[in-house]
């Protein structure tokens, strides 16, 4: 047995682009600090039954550029169990490992906090599409996420300038209208629909009825996922209600196509400054906390801080949205 102390890194929940630029950092600069690294594969699923391998720096090449993970993540139900736990704790003993490392959203962080709190030493990373995390400004992969929402709107609202007609792009953001503020924002959309504030479709019809009365050729709607009236029930709400708005009407709901982006320049930096600083804060015995950014520099808060929570959208920008829709 090696005199090394073992850190592993693991990577969980919805993938985000930028994840793997954060492995990378973790492992080379946790090798750097002297540690043995280790990956545990498809996040806590493979912590539990201890499905962990050695990572070399050469193991880590050729992926900064990758969406996705190469370690794999879960959607792990079994750690919100005490005997999940349990057995995550055991497999982290067995394998005498000292320091975890874990990249992910909200759940994620809510599953390093349990850990934590029952013993282990665990680091957190910030990374999910949502933006959603508390104590930090921005998260891994939400600014590649929204390009992607981006590129999308700017192509719909070609082809409904063409035919006059009006687009409901439903995004993604789970309970967040982060990704829908900024997308539609920079998107130029007509009406944003989050779920930060409660609005009706009777709302939503005036909006694009409104931009047909100015003169509009098309009207966008940008809908968060996780608002009361998503993109489908609000076409349906128009169809059933006969509720007309001058357009012809179309739905796109953009889904999984946002969190399959490659990694744009921000998220490849951001996860590799946070992946380094967590490696860091590893050597220096800093633990309980998650990696994010304040201010533009890299700031830790207290897992405590962080999990079960959620970070509510600048709804501020709503106004903003709405002046520049004339
Ligand atoms: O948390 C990231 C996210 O992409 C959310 O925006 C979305 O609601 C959810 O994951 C989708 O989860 P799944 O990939 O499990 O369907």
């Amino acid at each position: 047995m090696s005199n090394l102390k073992r850190l592993a890194v693991l990577t969980s929940g919805g993938d985000a682009p930028g994840m793997n630029a954060a492995t990378r950092a973790v492992v080379r600069s946790g090798l750097g600090h002297g540690f043995e690294v280790f990956g545990v594969q498809h996040g806590y699923t493979g912590l539990i039954k201890g499905d962990f391998r050695p990572l070399g720096a050469r193991d880590v090449g050729g992926i900064v550029h990758l969406g996705g993970t190469m370690l794999g993540t879960t959607r792990c139900e079994e750690l919100r169990t005490e005997r999940g736990c349990a057995n995550a704790l055991g497999q982290l003993r067995t394998h005498q490992i000292s320091v975890l490392v874990v990249i992910g959203g909200n759940g994620s962080q809510t599953g390093a906090r349990e850990l934590q709190q029952r013993g282990a030493t665990v680091v957190g990373v910030a990374s999910t599409i949502d933006n959603d995390l508390h104590g930090t400004e921005v998260t891994i992969g939400t600014t590649t996420a929204i390009d992607v929402a981006l590129e999308a709107i700017d192509r719909l609202r070609v082809t409904a300038a063409s035919l006059k007609r009006a687009f409901l792009v439903e995004v993604m953001g789970r309970l967040s209208g982060h990704i829908a503020l900024t997308a539609g924002i920079a998107g130029g959309a007509e009406c944003i629909v989050i779920p930060e504030v409660e609005t009706t479709p009777e709302a939503v019809a005036q909006q694009l009825r409104d931009a047909y009365a100015r003169g509009k050729s098309h009207a966008i709607a940008v809908v968060a996922e996780g608002a009361k009236y998503n993109a489908e029930a609000l076409a349906r709400h128009f169809q059933e209600h006969g509720e007309r708005i001058g357009f012809d009407l179309r739905v796109t709901r953009l889904g999984h196509i946002q969190r399959g982006g490659t990694p744009g320049v921000y998220d490849r930096m951001l996860g590799t400054r946070l992946g380094a600083a967590a490696a860091d804060a590893a050597a220096e015995g800093r633990s309980g906390i998650v990696l994010g950014i304040r201010a533009g520099e890299v700031a830790s808060t207290a897992l405590e801080e962080v999990a079960g929570k959620q970070k509510a959208a600048d709804v501020s920008l709503l106004e903003l949205a709405r002046v520049l829709a004339m």
